[in-house]
């Protein structure tokens, strides 16, 4: 990646979110809890702290920053979304899922240590967010960590993330036309990358006005990230990408890059990252750094 200011903010949030994680997810239990088994969190520790991008976290972040948060103020939020987005890779790669045995360059889960493990150490990601947003001592008022809750729910849940992977995994079967491939990614992979953006706002106590804006500004570089996703998946190596590639059509699966084409999924990248830029066009030159993310999500090559 060249070095802009995207990419100089990447790294920063990266490492801000990694120090956070690290600490969160320690031995030492919470009053309340019991106490940590050792094995348990060393699975969930391999599945968390393994150089993913904290793409979704970074938005969080930034989108927080651009409505004038203080520092350190949105790391519970995205720490919380990092945490689902994990889990959710973690259950993915399950054999009775997608059966992979690459993530992030390293072994997946139940590679590493077995089934269960990786089972619970989703189960436990899952639960431990609605601990980070709805806990007391995350500082944010109250109202907030109960939007916030619910709106991760939604997010994460049947009508969301969670149900995605289920029509994603019936796809195979029913073969989705272009409109269902949409709503189907917009659930998998959309609703999390929608989420960081209007958690952002909402925690920085942006306006309704803004919060809408910034929920669509997620839903459109959701749909892009997906896109790209499905692009890496047939252009892409093993190696580049730290995970197995060729999966969907291995699988059956037809995808808008299947259907449609590189040459026009390139186009509608282009396309979709012009409507976010406009979207972020009343916060002048406060945006940048959003819309170099959203360029990013269309150029990645990872
Ligand atoms: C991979 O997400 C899963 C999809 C939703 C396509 P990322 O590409 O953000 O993976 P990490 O977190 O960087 O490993
Ligand atoms: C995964 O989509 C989306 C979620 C984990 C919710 P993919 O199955 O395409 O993701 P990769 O390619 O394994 O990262
Ligand atoms: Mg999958
Ligand atoms: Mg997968
Ligand atoms: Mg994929």
């Amino acid at each position: 990646m060249s070095d802009t200011s995207f990419t100089r903010a990447l790294t920063a949030r990266a490492a801000e979110i990694e120090t956070y994680l690290e600490q969160v997810l320690g031995s030492v239990a919470l009053p309340g809890e019991t106490m940590r088994p050792e094995r348990l969190m060393a699975a969930i520790r391999h599945g968390v702290l393994n150089g993913g991008k904290r793409f979704r976290p970074f938005l969080v972040l930034e989108t927080a920053r651009l409505f004038g948060a203080a520092e350190g103020q949105a790391l519970p939020a995205a720490a919380a979304l990092e945490c689902v987005h994990c889990y959710s890779l973690i259950h993915d790669d399950l054999p009775a899922m997608d059966d992979d045995d690459m993530r992030r360059g390293q072994p997946t889960v139940h590679r590493a240590y077995d089934e269960a493990a990786a089972i619970l150490a989703g189960d436990s990601l899952l639960t431990f967010a609605f601990d980070l947003v709805s806990g007391r001592d995350n500082g944010l008022p109250g109202d907030i960590r109960a939007e916030l809750a619910n709106r991760l729910a939604r997010a994460a849940g049947f009508g969301g993330m969670a149900g995605g992977q289920a029509l994603d995994l019936a796809a195979a079967e029913q073969k989705p036309d272009a409109d269902g491939i949409v709503t189907l990614q917009a659930m998998k992979t959309g609703a999390l990358i929608r989420f960081a953006c209007e958690a952002g706002a909402l925690v920085a106590g942006a306006g309704d006005e803004d919060v809408a804006r910034m929920r669509s500004f997620g839903e459109i570089i959701g749909l892009a990230f997906q896109l790209a996703d499905d692009l890496l998946d047939v252009t892409q190596t093993p190696t580049a990408m730290g995970k197995a590639t060729g999966k969907d059509a291995d699988a059956g699966k037809a995808t808008l890059v299947s259907l449609r084409g590189e040459d026009w999924a390139r186009g509608e990248l282009g396309r979709l990252v012009g409507s976010a830029e406009a979207l972020l066009a009343p916060f002048g030159a406060k945006g940048t750094v959003l819309a170099e993310a959203a360029r990013f999500v269309a150029d990645r090559q990872s």
